[in-house]
């Protein structure tokens, strides 16, 4: 069996999209794969109650409780490692992970980023694709590599910037394509087609 744990902080629509395309794909016949655990660092991450609607495994190791960045990767990797996972997918998982952290995922951890890398590595990608006048923006998978929010491209998706755009707006348009291009790029990984 082929275990997937995704980490989240916050609304964990991207996970739930992977979640609902492991269900509608077979994933579990096609890939004897399943979404094992949703684990977060947040105990009020909204994700964490659909996850446990769905009647898949939660956890919470809260950062705040660690003092040291290691210490908490070093929790966080012994809640993941219960499930043996083969990948580890990072969906809106908002920590800056150890460079050990990465290293002991190396070839099965993957992230999902919400502008075209590598352009705006970071935070608030979308007003400052805004603010550099692009026409276009998207959402990148990729590879987690020690070098935040870089790492070898597993797919993209391009929006157009329209006039009168807001963060928010063009926000909600790359989330659409995010919620496209994370399962499929999830389901070529499990295939071995990545
Ligand atoms: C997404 O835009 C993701 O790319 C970014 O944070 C957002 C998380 O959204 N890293 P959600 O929690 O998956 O709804």
């Amino acid at each position: 069996m082929k275990n997937i744990v995704i980490l989240i902080s916050g609304t964990g629509s991207n996970m739930a999209a992977v979640v609902k395309s492991a269900r509608r794909e077979g994933w579990l016949e096609k890939f004897d794969a399943r979404v094992a655990a949703v684990i977060s660092n947040k105990a009020d991450a909204a994700g964490l109650r659909f996850a446990q609607e769905q009647g898949i495994d939660t956890a919470v190791v809260d950062h705040k409780a660690y003092g040291a960045r290691d210490e908490f990767d070093a929790a966080m990797a012994a809640a993941i490692d219960r499930y043996e996972p083969a990948l580890v997918v990072l969906a809106g998982f908002m920590r800056i992970l150890t460079p050990g952290f990465v290293r002991h995922y190396e070839g099965r951890l993957v992230n999902i980023h919400p502008s075209l890398l590598p352009a705006f590595a970071g935070l608030h990608t979308h007003q400052r694709a805004l603010d550099a006048g692009c026409r276009f923006a998207g959402a990148t998978v990729h590879r987690v590599t020690a070098d935040l929010d870089h790492g070898p491209i597993l797919a993209q998706a391009v929006v157009p910037v329209l006039p009168g755009d807001s963060a928010d707006t063009l926000a909600a348009r790359v989330l659409t394509q995010e919620h496209r291009i994370y399962p499929e790029t999830i389901a070529r990984l499990l295939a071995n087609r990545a």
